[in-house]
């Protein structure tokens, strides 16, 4: 939530900042703005509530000159999306402008600190407060700008990327972080500050993942960096290249992202079992799992937390891990499992799984387990993401940059991972037969050729979204392991759409969300055969006797639901544990077919943003 851009160097920072915006736009996009200091060493602050590009409008005629500053898009938390609360944020000598990811939590104290000694306060953000409060101690104290940042973050509670400008002050920025990604980019006498990789990738392919509680000086035309933490220990920086690719963040033809990363999933399929899933020789190949398979071969059980779609991935994982190693599993949404005081094992595996490895409550859930003594195993995509620095082991997801808000090609290749996972342990642990395994592993590797011919029908799937745009309402029904699919079906759909719509154990659907059944409701039936495919039928007669318009998401060639349902949409068949990866493709189209028809804004739907970084 919120992104973060910076620049110091040669060249002009405004068109850095805002391209770099424009990239990050998808972690907020309530109010966006810039700060740069020009040639004369003043410091100029523009802002404005909306998108990028209403920044961009706002700046036309504004001076925008100047090789270094800051910038922000912002998702709301403390006041509301406007003018004024959009960051940066001025001291009140307005000599400092702050941009801020993240929640200072102990804001009021400060707050009520600042205003005894006579700072005033125009916004209600608690971005403000800490902005006030650095320029407090800095006048205090008579430090550099470096230390007073350090002072001040020693006092403060809370979650935080910042940036920070000083008018007269035109050769150095000063960053930090804890709790909200930060990155700098190292160039030729230049550097770069990211929320994450995407406004630097085009620049360097050097970077440094800030680690929690440091603070970061960075200096025109100097290459010395001076990293220290909270603890006042000066650290060395680590630079480490990214793999990330400029045309990985671009959307190359596609209307949108998200319809961009529907249609990569093949791909992103591959690109995760890379290496992984062996075909000749019918293997997986896992290292973090082969390395640590004493934990899982000892594990009392699984925890499996996460949240948003990753959790309903983590949901999948139970029904797999249970079904075929025979370890109980536990899943919890990490917001939950965090707050509970929940019991946790030393012998207890703890899965966490993220797309952004970001998410404030997945982060807090690994602690917690950790500092129990479980064993933290991470799935996540961001590469050098905090969900990969702080598990014990992991595997990337390798799914590559995702940028739409509405998660698709992040869970299927969370579901790779997960059943790779599943696999490799099920045969390490003797609970698959061989021939089980290889069969599995096999299948696992055609996945990617059946969504492609799924995703070769996309046409069809647009003809019937146009009929449901009228809808208030939706149904999204699955057993087993398309019970997890119906809701991610659902939350879809939600999401961009803004259309109400419920997930639910098919069979379940009879103790209760049967009521809301009638002419106007459309229900989609996730029902692949499989062996519990009469019951489903079953089930979708009651809601046909009901008149509830039926679209179902069936196996090629069944003829049988085709006769009972309104609409039907097929998948290639495949193994019951993989079914997922395919008949989530379906559902994803018709969320973006019906969002698209409706006008709705689907990389970027109103009050979402792709990486949760608050409680
Ligand atoms: C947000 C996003 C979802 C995502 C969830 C969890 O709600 O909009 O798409 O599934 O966060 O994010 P994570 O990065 O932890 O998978």
């Amino acid at each position: 939530m919120c992104g973060i851009v910076g620049y110091i160097g040669n060249r002009e920072a405004y068109p850095i900042l805002i391209k770099g915006l424009h990239r990050l736009e998808y972690r907020g996009y309530d109010s966006a703005g810039i700060a740069l200091i020009d040639s004369e060493s003043n410091l100029h602050v523009y802002k404005t509530k909306g998108k990028v590009a209403n920044l961009e409008q706002y700046c036309k005629d504004k001076n925008i000159s100047g090789t270094i500053g800051i910038a922000h898009t912002r998702w709301a938390t403390h006041g509301e999306p406007n003018d004024v609360n959009a960051h940066p944020h001025y001291s009140q000598s307005e000599n400092l402008a702050l941009i801020h990811n993240g929640i200072i939590e102990n804001y009021l104290p400060l707050r009520q600190m600042l205003e005894k000694n006579g700072f005033t306060f125009v916004s209600q953000t608690d971005t403000e407060v800490l902005v006030q409060f650095i320029e407090y101690v800095r006048s205090k104290s008579q430090c550099s700008l470096y230390e007073a940042v350090h002072q001040a973050l020693s006092q403060v509670v809370g979650a935080y990327a910042i940036g920070v400008l000083e008018k007269g002050n035109a050769d150095v920025l000063v960053a930090a972080r804890k709790g909200s990604p930060l990155i700098v980019g190292v160039g030729e006498q230049e550097y770069f500050l990211g929320s994450d990789a995407s406004p630097i990738v085009e620049y360097t392919k050097n970077v440094i993942y800030l680690g929690e509680e440091e603070i970061v000086e960075i200096k025109r035309g100097s290459s010395d960096i001076l990293i220290k933490n909270l603890s006042n220990v000066k650290l060395k920086p680590q630079i480490q290249k990214i793999q990330m690719d400029l045309s990985e963040i671009e959307k190359g033809g596609f209307e949108h992202f998200m319809l961009k990363e529907i249609f990569e999933q093949p791909k992103s399929l591959e690109m995760c079992m890379n290496g992984r899933v062996q075909t000749e020789m019918q293997e997986i190949i896992l290292s973090g799992i082969r390395d640590n398979i004493a934990k899982f071969r000892n594990a009392r059980r699984i925890l499996i937390t996460a949240c948003g779609t990753s959790w309903h991935a983590a949901l999948i994982g139970k029904y797999l891990i249970e079904y075929y190693c025979k370890i109980p599993v536990e899943v919890e949404v990490a917001s939950e499992f965090r707050y509970r005081n929940p019991v946790v094992f030393e012998d207890d595996v703890l899965i966490a799984i993220s797309q952004s490895g970001e998410t404030a409550d997945t982060l807090a859930a690994i602690e917690l387990a950790k500092a129990n003594g479980a064993f933290i195993y991470g799935i996540c995509n961001a590469v050098g993401s905090s969900v990969a620095r702080l598990t014990h082991s992991g595997t990337y997801t390798h799914a590559g940059p995702e940028i739409g808000v509405a998660s698709t090609k992040a869970f299927t290749t969370q579901v790779a991972v997960l059943t790779m996972i599943t696999l490799l342990l099920g045969k390490e642990l003797g609970t698959i037969d061989d021939s089980t395994y290889k069969h599995l592993v096999t299948s696992l590797s055609e996945v990617s050729k059946k969504i492609e011919k799924i995703l070769s029908k996309a046409d069809k799937i647009e003809q019937i979204s146009k009929v449901f745009t009228y809808a208030r309402n939706f149904m999204y029904l699955g057993r087993g392991y398309n019970y997890p699919v119906a809701l991610e079906g659902a939350l879809k759909l939600k999401e961009i759409s803004y259309i109400h719509a419920e997930g639910y154990p098919a069979a379940e659907m009879k103790h209760g969300p049967i009521a809301l059944v009638d002419e106007e409701m459309p229900i989609v039936v996730v029902a692949p055969k499989f062996k519990i495919y009469d019951k489903i039928v079953s089930n979708i007669e009651e809601l046909k006797a009901r008149k509830g318009k039926i679209i179902a998401i069936v196996t090629e060639g069944d003829t049988n639901i085709a006769n009972i349902a309104d609409y039907v949409i097929e998948i290639p068949s495949t193994e019951e544990c993989l079914s997922p990866l395919l008949t989530v493709i379906p559902l994803q189209l018709l969320s973006y077919y019906i969002a698209t028809a409706k006008g709705r804004n689907v990389d970027q739907p109103r009050n979402l943003a792709k990486s949760v970084t608050v409680e």
